[in-house]
């Protein structure tokens, strides 16, 4: 893309040289892109982390086959398969990574499966066990939970033993209901007063995670049981351009203050997630979990909803989809997807 805007942005370039990796770096021939809300938080230009320079290529996770390495780069070896959370360069045949940020996929593992985990999985994953150690029937809510990070949260749940309750349109509550979750469409209703109903006595979940942002931040925070916790890991509706920057700070800022004035709210308190912050703090915590959860999915005990798999040229119209609302997984781009053969 050349501009910031609407799905229009996207254009398919063909470049003639191939790029070689610098030092400390592998080319990587890309066989799955992942897509999702936050490439099209880039492609509008309103995501925190990444505003450019432009031209770029959009694409925040990638599994490929490593195939070439900068002399000096030792691990992981030519032909190893790997993920990385690249935030930009994913939907392209090759990339160039530096090598460093590199995760092992295990063999036998599909790479478009595979490609939910950096984002979607991992941020679940650390969201789910690096704040609070729930114990098996303690219980989540999840807004947005038909999302590409909704269902994997209920997929982890469902492994932990959690029981979960999510919210999304009405379309989508059977993908919820199929993961073991109450199902609750935000648009009927109050869904704080179902949340209530659907816990015992009215208590309340230990844990909420909500992407939504801004003024939505305080309906979930009112889901919570005393000592629960609320985990923010977006400005979705900020995004979109349905709340200003201003109501999206003062959302951050509510986080803050519940989580300092704790006391005051029963012990509940609040956080944000941020997986690229967390990975900058904590790398080997972030490879670690990625490890681990490829060996989950690889024994099947995880399943990520790939609802599709495309072509690279279908990006514009993926983009379109996704603006739209109402998928109820992610699809996955096969940068090497030539005639229907995948
Ligand atoms: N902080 C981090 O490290 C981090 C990491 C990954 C993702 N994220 C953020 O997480 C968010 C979700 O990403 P994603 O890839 O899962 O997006 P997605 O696949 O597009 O899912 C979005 C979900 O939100 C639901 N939704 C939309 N409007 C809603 C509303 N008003 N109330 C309740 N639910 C609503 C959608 O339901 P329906 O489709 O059924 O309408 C869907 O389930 C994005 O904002 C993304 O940027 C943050």
């Amino acid at each position: 893309m050349s501009r910031f805007g609407g799905p229009e942005v996207l254009q398919v370039v063909e470049e003639s040289a191939n790029p070689e990796p610098g030092p400390g770096e592998v080319r990587i021939k890309v066989l799955a892109a992942g897509t999702g809300f936050t490439d099209t938080m880039i492609r509008r230009g309103r995501y925190p982390d990444f505003k450019g320079p432009l031209p770029f290529t959009l694409g925040y996770e990638i599994v490929g086959v490593i195939e070439k390495a900068a002399p000096g780069v030792v691990t992981p070896l030519e032909g190893q398969m790997v993920a990385d959370l690249c935030v930009v360069g994913g939907y392209a045949q090759f990339a160039i990574r530096p090598a460093r940020l590199l995760v092992p996929v295990p063999d036998g593992i599909d790479p478009a499966e595979a490609v939910c985990i950096p984002l979607a999985y991992l941020t679940a994953f650390q969201m789910l066990t690096r704040y609070r150690e729930l114990p098996s029937g303690g219980t989540i809510l999840v807004i947005g939970a038909s999302g590409t990070v909704g269902t994997a949260l209920l997929d982890l749940a469902r492994h932990l033993g959690l029981k979960a309750i999510g919210t999304c349109s009405a379309a989508n509550l059977p993908v919820i209901e199929r993961l073991g979750a109450a199902a609750i469409d935000y648009r009927a209703g109050d869904f704080v007063h179902s949340v209530r109903q659907l816990t015992p006595g009215g208590t309340g979940v230990d844990i909420a995670f909500d992407a939504i942002g801004g003024a939505h931040f305080s309906r979930s925070f009112a889901c919570l049981a005393p000592g629960g916790l609320l985990v923010g890991y977006g400005s979705q509706t900020m995004a979109v351009g349905r709340e200003s920057l201003m109501a999206a700070g003062m959302g951050l800022a509510r986080l803050k203050l519940w989580s300092a004035l704790s006391f005051l709210y029963g012990g509940r308190s609040a956080v944000f997630y941020s997986i690229t912050a967390r990975r900058s703090k904590h790398p080997e915590d972030f490879k670690a979990d990625m490890a681990m959860l490829f060996q989950l999915l690889r024994a099947g005990t995880i399943r990520p909803v790939v609802i599709e798999r495309l072509p690279l040229s279908a990006a514009r119209e993926v983009h379109t989809r996704i603006d739209r609302g109402g998928l109820g997984g992610k699809i996955v781009l096969l940068p090497w997807y030539v005639n229907g053969l995948r």
